[in-house]
């Protein structure tokens, strides 16, 4: 009698045991899940491809879509900290964007930054013709304030006005080079960028040649406003070429540019969808060395 008894304590004690063992893995799983989802809530639920809208945004909305093409090449830790920067700064502003990093790869050893905006401008138009707006932007630059806007206005906006590197300091007023902002219509009356710029420098003041022959103004928001972070990075291959380049820029400005992309010695290896990004593979042949010469 008193056997059976102790038999039946025991196996009620494993049944508690037991019992007690599932509700704690229940709510340990919980609990992981609630943390999995805070997680993805810090990304601000991005679509894949990196797209997000605004809440209530139906397809009858007017707000302005928005594509952000960073040129991009080795800087895998510039990536990663941009993106988680990016999104929630967008998102707190309301965009309805996209983020497109196009990538370099193949046989040229320099970073062909204009020919990579091209490039993203028109790929990203084939993948959502309706784009009105495209923020050009070095994957290294970080705004530091909410107030300056990732919109485009009636004049080319340059939005990296005060950048640390340089004190906080515009460095000179032509430039267009970092962080701008410019709509479809207008990229296209300028022909894009060159794409003959490889290697660092020149690019951006050969654009801001190219506003200046259609009487397009650079805009910039106000000095405090407009404030970035470089990330810190070492001195990228210049470009020795820039200058004979700049040179002759208007002989080149008609057709050096979106109408000679056809012939720019490049092919779009993949498209892909990322969680954070699309994402733009683009090889680009090694140049010969010789200065192109239209004069
Ligand atoms: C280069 C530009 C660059 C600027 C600021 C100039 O000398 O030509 O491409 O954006 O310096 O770094
Ligand atoms: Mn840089």
């Amino acid at each position: 009698m008193r056997q059976m008894r102790l038999r039946r304590l025991i196996l009620l004690q494993v049944a508690c045991a037991l019992g007690l063992t599932a509700y704690l893995n229940l709510v340990k799983t919980s609990v992981e899940r609630k943390t999995l989802q805070k997680a993805v809530r810090t990304d601000g639920n991005v679509g894949f491809g990196g797209k997000w809208s605004p809440p209530g945004r139906n397809l009858s909305s007017t707000s302005e879509k928005v594509a952000i093409l960073v040129p991009f090449r080795d800087r895998e830790e510039h990536l990663d900290i941009f993106l988680r920067h990016m999104h929630p700064f967008l998102q707190r502003q309301g965009i309805d964007y996209v983020i497109y990093v196009i990538e370099q790869h193949g046989g040229e050893p320099m970073f062909c930054k204009g020919l990579l905006y091209n490039v993203g401008y028109t790929e990203a138009l084939k993948d959502d013709p309706t784009y009105d707006c495209f923020i050009l932007h070095d994957v290294d630059l970080l705004p530091e304030d909410d107030r300056n806007l990732y919109t485009c206005s009636k004049s080319p906006l340059h939005l990296s006005v005060a950048i640390d590197k340089f004190d906080y300091n515009l460095p000179y007023t032509d430039l267009f080079g970092g962080v701008s902002a410019i709509t479809k219509s207008h990229y296209r009356l300028l022909n894009g960028y060159s794409n003959l710029f490889c290697g660092w420098g020149g690019e951006d003041d050969d654009m801001s040649l190219r506003l200046k022959r259609h009487m397009l103004e650079i805009s910039r928001p106000e000095k405090d406003v407009a404030r970035y972070k470089m990330l810190p990075h070492n001195h990228t291959k210049e470009n020795p070429q820039r200058y004979i380049l700049l040179r002759h820029w208007l002989a080149r400005a008609m057709t050096d540019g979106l109408k000679s992309l056809h012939t720019a010695g490049y092919n779009v290896t993949s498209t892909s969808h990322r969680e954070l990004y699309t994402h733009i593979l683009v090889n680009i042949s090694k140049r010969g060395g010789e200065v192109y010469h239209p004069w």
